[in-house]
């Protein structure tokens, strides 16, 4: 039984800090990835760089926000944290100073430092990004991922997906409200939506239910 239990010990300190959070950066928090007076790098950052690891494209470390994910994202014998390690041979490219526009047509938004292609291309890392993966865009959990494809390869997805128009999530605006698809918006509204249904019958009741919160809200 002592076994077992060390056992279950042993597991449990080898989980990630997340494993009990909604997203793995929930658990991270905004002090996980930027340190107010004691930043290590650009954008404030908490996480020293890894300049260890190499991109297989240019043979050079990696630089900016990608050098900063993989501070965590690495084994730690290759400069990074060991959480959901990202291997660069085996990898879709990122890192890369320019985009082929053979190859992928990246919306500017979308890139960064003028032009540069970033693991940002493809993930928005703040935990207000409601999408699997942190992805730019809705993939359904991940069963529809063509969308997320198509936003940069449209001409190799099929017609109706690109036509679909993927809505791309941003936080990077604090000027405008969270671009959400009208899908995510009603999902983070999904708690308050579920108790009007429940008490069918009841009209009366949620109505006077949703001021008595918002009041509770404003005295916060
Ligand atoms: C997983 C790491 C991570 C976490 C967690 C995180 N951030 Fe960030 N933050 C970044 C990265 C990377 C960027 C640059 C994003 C970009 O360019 O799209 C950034 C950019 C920012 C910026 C804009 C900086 C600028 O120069 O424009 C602000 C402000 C910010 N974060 C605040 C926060 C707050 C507040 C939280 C917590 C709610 C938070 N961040 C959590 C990684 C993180
Ligand atoms: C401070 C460390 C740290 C930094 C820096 C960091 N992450 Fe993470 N990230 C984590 C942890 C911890 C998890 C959860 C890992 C797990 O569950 O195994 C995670 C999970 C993820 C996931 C998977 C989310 C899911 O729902 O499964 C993605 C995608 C991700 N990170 C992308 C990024 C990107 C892109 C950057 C750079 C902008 C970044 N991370 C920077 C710590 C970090
Ligand atoms: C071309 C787009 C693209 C780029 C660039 C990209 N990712 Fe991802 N990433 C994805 C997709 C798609 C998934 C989900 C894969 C799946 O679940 O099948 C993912 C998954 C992840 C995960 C979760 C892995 C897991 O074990 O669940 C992490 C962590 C992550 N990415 C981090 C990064 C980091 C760090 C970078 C840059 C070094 C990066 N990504 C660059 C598209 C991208
Ligand atoms: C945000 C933009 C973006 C998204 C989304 C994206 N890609 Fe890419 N893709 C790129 C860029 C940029 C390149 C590299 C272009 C270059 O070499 O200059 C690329 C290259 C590729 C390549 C060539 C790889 C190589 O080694 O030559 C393949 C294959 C590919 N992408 C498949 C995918 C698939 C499959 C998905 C969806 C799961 C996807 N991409 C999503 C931007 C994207």
């Amino acid at each position: 039984m002592s076994f077992v239990r060390g056992l279950a010990l042993a597991v449990l300190a080898a989980l990630p800090l997340s494993a009990f959070a909604a997203g793995g950066h929930d658990a991270v928090g905004c002090v996980g990835c930027h340190a107010i007076h004691t930043a290590k790098d650009q954008i404030i950052f908490a996480v020293t760089a890894n300049k260890q690891v190499v991109n297989p494209k240019t043979k050079q470390p990696y630089s900016g926000t990608t050098a900063l994910c993989l501070g965590c994202h690495e084994e730690s014998a290759k400069g990074g944290q060991g959480y959901a390690p990202i291997n660069a041979h085996m990898s879709h490219p990122y890192g890369l100073a320019a985009v082929d526009s053979k190859i992928a047509k990246v919306p500017g938004e979308l890139l960064r430092e003028g032009g540069r292609f970033e693991c940002l291309g493809c993930h928005d890392p703040h935990p207000s990004n409601p999408y699997y993966k942190y992805l730019r865009v809705d993939t359904a959990k991940g069963s529809k991922m063509d969308a997320f494809c198509a936003v940069c390869h449209p001409i190799k997805a099929d017609v109706a997906t690109v036509q679909e128009k993927a809505v791309l999530f941003t936080s990077m605006d604090e000027t405008g409200n969270r671009v959400l698809a009208p899908k995510a918006a009603a999902k983070e509204k999904a708690p308050a939506a579920k108790a009007p249904a429940a008490a069918e019958g009841a009209a009366a009741a949620p109505a006077k239910a949703a001021p008595a919160k918002k009041k509770k809200q404003q005295q916060q």
